[in-house]
């Protein structure tokens, strides 16, 4: 269908206005590098396509070789000096007999928007076609404004602007379609502008107008092309681009309570009968299952979360994988590399690192799981530790199935906590605990009778003390005394 159309796209540019080093065409919108919003479009329109590439020229490179398997060209432009000079620089690969030229920071535009403007430029028989918008914003100066008079037309660049904008706020978007056999003239045609000493690619128009060369114009609705020089202008980009994902899901039967403050990225998969909480986020491949709950300002990072898991609130879950059934959360952190099997809890302050949880496991309060391996059906008491690190290596810790672990442990890895064993709370496990056997590792308690008056006795004096000599009553010194006093009397 596009046999005779290549693309160009220009990346070359020194994203000046982002006041940031690295190129603007890799910051991501919704999980995705702006500039393959581009070139994924054309690569599923299947047009040939070439990207001018220049200003950190090896990060576009090898970000857009990463995601094209080596079908896409790359032209160099050396030296960043505008849009036309960029487009020249390209020449070498100038093919078709219809050329396509995009700005690279135009990230919303659509199939059906270039499938028009080139069927329009057919029917026509334009030699140079580009697609304008409308907006009627007095602020928004960094775009060529379109200025049509009788029969002549031009594109003047908002930085060479010497009047104020007039009641048409036609817009150039950045997008053209010319004619191979005008362009190879043309473009020795363009000449430097006064302000910026750039050439501007804008300027064709200008050129093709004085040669009396058919132009076409083609209108759409300037959310689509959006351009992004500015922090600001990628916000605005970014929130219509969640807006739409978020939309989409929930024509797919996803539930957001409060979608304003949601953020899905491009990639992320949603089953149907999900309900999302105000603040969640879901980021990179993430895939979620139907029927899950995921409570408020939870993040899912990079996950797979399967069917009827509930994730209550305060909850980041890292390139893990959790199964159906299962409850996590709230104040849960699962890191990457972890699994957790089906039916099982993973609750309050809990964190877990690449661990793997079997089925049907409890551990719900105040715990740390570090490498570790913990079979079906476990219980995990409040407080456990899993001593995984020596300063110098990191250890496993395993517990095999239906084990309980009492409160309070700490379980120094390497160590393996048989099938079916028990630990006593306040436990400090340093070897291996069999099959089925109680492992007690804490020291005897001691009762003193009525200990307790003296205790107070002593507290007694020691304030009385303490307040007759002026002295501040702070408890810590109490304390001290109290202790002291118990040691001598032992
Ligand atoms: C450009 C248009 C403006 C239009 C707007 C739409 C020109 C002169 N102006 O302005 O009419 O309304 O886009 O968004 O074309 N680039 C290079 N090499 C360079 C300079 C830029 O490859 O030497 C690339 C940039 O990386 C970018 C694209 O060209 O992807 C556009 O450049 P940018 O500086 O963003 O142009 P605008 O000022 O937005
Ligand atoms: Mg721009």
């Amino acid at each position: 269908m596009y046999n005779n159309l290549q693309a160009i796209v220009l990346a070359a540019g020194k994203s000046s206005r982002f006041i940031s080093r690295q190129s603007k065409l890799i910051e991501k919108i919704c999980g995705q590098e702006m500039i393959l919003y581009i070139t994924k479009l054309l690569e599923k329109m299947k047009i040939d396509t070439t990207l001018v590439i220049g200003h950190k020229r090896e990060v576009i490179e090898s970000l857009v070789k990463a995601h094209h398997n080596n079908e896409i060209n790359f032209a160099f432009q050396e030296e960043q000096k505008g849009t036309g000079h960029a487009v020249l620089c390209s020449r070498e690969f100038w093919k078709k007999d219809h050329i396509l030229i995009l700005n690279g920071d135009v990230p919303l535009i659509t199939e059906q928007i270039i499938n028009s403007l080139f069927q329009k430029h057919l029917q026509n028989n334009a030699v140079i076609s580009f697609v304008i918008a409308h907006n009627i914003d007095p602020q928004m100066k960094s775009y060529g404004r379109v200025v049509q008079n009788g029969n002549s037309i031009k594109i003047i660049e908002a930085k060479d602007e010497t009047e104020e904008r007039k009641e048409d706020f036609c817009i150039n978007a950045g997008i053209y379609l010319i004619n191979k056999n005008f362009l190879e003239i043309a473009i020795n045609e363009l000449y430097e502008s006064k302000v910026t000493k750039e050439l501007y690619i804008t300027d064709l128009i200008e050129i093709a107008n004085i040669k009396n060369q058919k132009i076409e114009t083609f209108s759409v609705d300037f959310d689509f092309i959006r351009g992004i020089n500015t922090l600001q202008e990628l916000w605005a980009v970014e929130q219509i681009k969640r807006a739409e994902i978020i939309k989409y899901w929930m024509d797919c039967g996803i539930r957001f309570s409060t979608a304003q403050n949601n953020h899905i990225d491009l990639n992320v998969t949603i089953g149907s009968g999900t309900s999302i909480g105000s603040g969640v986020q879901i980021y990179k491949n993430s895939k979620i299952g139907n029927n899950c709950v995921i409570e408020s300002f939870s993040v899912i990072d990079g996950s797979i979360i399967e069917d009827d898991v509930v994730i209550k609130s305060h909850t980041l879950i890292e390139n893990s994988t959790v199964k159906n059934n299962c409850v996590i959360g709230s104040f849960t952190h699962i890191h990457s590399g972890s699994s957790v099997d089906s039916n099982s809890i993973i609750s309050n302050f809990v964190e877990v690192k690449k661990s793997d949880i079997g089925s049907g496991v409890k551990i719900k309060h105040l715990t740390y799981i570090g490498d570790s391996e913990i079979g079906n059906n476990v219980n995990i008491g409040a407080g456990t530790v899993t001593c995984n690190y020596n300063g110098f290596k990191k250890e496993k810790t395993i517990i095999q199935e239906d084990a309980f672990i009492g409160s309070n442990n700490s379980l120094v890895a390497p160590v393996v906590i048989g099938k079916g064993a028990y630990t006593a709370a306040g436990s400090v496990i340093t070897s291996d605990v069999p099959e089925n056997s109680m492992a007690i590792a804490r020291t005897e308690q001691i009762n003193k009778k009525d200990y307790a008056q003296v205790i107070r006795e002593k507290f007694n004096d020691a304030s009385t003390l303490l307040s007759m000599t002026g002295a501040i009553s702070s408890s810590p010194v109490i304390l001290s005394e109290v202790r002291s006093t118990e040691s001598k009397d032992d």
